[in-house]
């Protein structure tokens, strides 16, 4: 009973949430370096802008700065007792604008040092090669993944980095929530430039946009998961899936279908990964809608690049009520989610469900039978320091403390195999949804805040100590 004795535990971040260093050493614009700061007080939602313009706010062109603390951050996740660290690799610190011929060497360098870094403690560095990173000259020149040349160019970054890594990294994964833009209907624009960094243009059919971009993701993904198998193959090379599963709002018949069908649209990504190809369901949804963006040589690409494992976060689940619009056909979109009255939610409005996290690792299971890594789970809020300089952050404990509960439950009752568990994030970063520093995950507390006020210190919160001992009894004392 219990996890396995290599289990790896850690925390996660991404480079461009964290790194900041936003044009040094040769990096380039990335689609994160041209959103601009929103609020969740004020409701103000981020924005894109066309290129970097004068007197706008990108926290990512900051972050916490992790480009020159990384051994400083690093040392304390050591002191936690981590066993992994999952983070990104920044594609335009590789590839500047993403269509270049050869690499960058600092920007290698770079990840030379901070790899390096992570095994002098014994800790394993699990990379995610995009993490709403892409060059944004790919989305400006080419619209991103809607431009099949984006798969080469994708690729070409993917096995730069197999090779100069191999032995170093042993956990990869490709897309980071691949599936998030599934939500198309009402989140639009802003997802599809964060998943396949398309930009949408008044008038667009962002379905069929959507659709086409994340088949090509999928595309580039395989050949990437080939490539890494051909270049090391000790690595193990995964999906990344955001995971928040989606319940009848009541037991009427209708609402249980509606339900399944939402989990099919959001999910079919991961049958692509896993078992090479798409399911019946979606592939007669492109047929009914007349989409004909799968190319002879795209099946057989798609079936040679099965995923290893399947990587992914959660945080929250949602719930849906059918609202007929969709007749017989029920697709399904955002506006159908209602709010389950079972749960409560952080001031983001997330609702806080660790038994979903138990349902959602048996949902895998079922289906897929691979082993799994949990790489983000965890409880985003405004934390206060107190006079001497501490967290008291009980309530990120309990968040933790309930979801490893149900993880383990999931592990010892329900025979789910699990590599690990990569919370997010183990230190306070630019909130991705939001562009905040705020919105705090970390047992590191940075003293930086929305208004740029701070000096960037690093402290230790409460809950600090207590994921210590998780670590240290591998998930024995919660
Ligand atoms: C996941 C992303 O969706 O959720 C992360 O992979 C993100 O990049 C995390 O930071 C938490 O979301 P947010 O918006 O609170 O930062």
């Amino acid at each position: 009973m219990g996890f396995r004795k290599d289990f790896l535990w850690g925390g996660a971040i991404a480079a461009h949430q964290a790194e900041g260093a936003w044009d040094v050493d040769g990096k380039g614009i990335s689609i994160a370096d041209v959103m601009t700061a929103g609020d969740n007080v004020t409701k103000t939602p981020r924005r894109i802008t066309r290129g970097v313009l004068e007197g706008e706010d990108y926290p990512n062109h900051l972050g916490i700065d992790f480009y020159h603390h990384y051994k400083e951050d690093i040392a304390l996740f050591a002191e936690m007792g981590f066993k992994a660290f999952r983070t990104s690799i920044a594609w335009t610190r590789i590839y500047p604008n993403g269509d270049d011929e050869t690499p960058n060497e600092a920007g290698l360098k770079f990840y030379d040092d901070m790899f390096d870094e992570c095994r002098k403690y014994g800790i394993e560095p699990v990379i995610t090669l995009s993490h709403f990173e892409m060059p944004y000259h790919l989305a400006d020149k080419y619209n991103g993944f809607m431009d099949r040349r984006c798969i080469d160019f994708f690729v070409r970054y993917a096995k730069t980095c197999f090779e100069r890594y191999k032995g170093k990294v042993k956990y990869w994964m490709t897309f980071n929530e691949i599936n998030n833009q599934a939500e198309f209907v009402k989140m639009g624009a802003h997802h599809l430039v964060q998943e396949g960094a398309v930009l949408v243009k008044e008038g667009d059919d962002i379905e069929k946009m959507m659709y086409t971009s994340a088949h090509h993701e999928l595309l580039a993904s395989a050949l990437a998961v080939k490539a890494c198998h051909e270049i090391d193959p000790a690595a193990k090379i995964g999906c990344m899936i955001g995971m928040n599963g989606v319940y009848p709002a009541t037991s009427n018949p209708e609402d249980v279908l509606n339900a399944q069908k939402a989990m099919q649209q959001k999910y079919y990504y991961v049958e692509v990964h896993v078992r090479g190809h798409y399911a019946s369901g979606m592939l007669k949804k492109f047929e009914r809608k007349g989409y004909d963006f799968i190319l002879p040589g795209d099946n057989e690409i798609l079936a040679e690049g099965k995923v290893d494992y399947i990587g992914f976060s959660y945080y929250m689940s949602f719930a849906t009520k059918y609202t007929g619009r969709f007749g017989d056909t029920f697709d399904f979109s955002e506006e159908d989610y209602v709010r389950n009255t079972y749960l409560k939610a952080s001031d983001w409005g997330w609702q806080i469900d660790p038994v979903g996290l138990r349902w959602c690792l048996n949902w895998f299971n079922d289906r897929f039978e691979l082993p799994m890594m949990i790489v983000e789970n965890g409880f985003g809020a405004y934390d206060k320091r107190l006079e001497d300089g501490t967290v008291d952050d009980q309530y990120r404990i309990d968040y933790l403390k309930a979801h490893i509960k149900a993880m383990r439950d999931a592990v010892n009752y329900d025979g789910v195999d699990l590599l690990g568990y990569t919370m997010w994030a183990p230190i306070d970063i630019v909130s991705a949804s939001t562009g905040e520093y705020d919105k705090r995950y970390g047992f590191i507390y940075v003293d930086y805040n929305n208004a740029h006020e701070g000096d960037m210190s690093r402290s230790r919160k409460k809950s600090f100590y207590w994921y210590k001992k998780v670590c240290e009894t591998n998930g024995e004392e919660l």
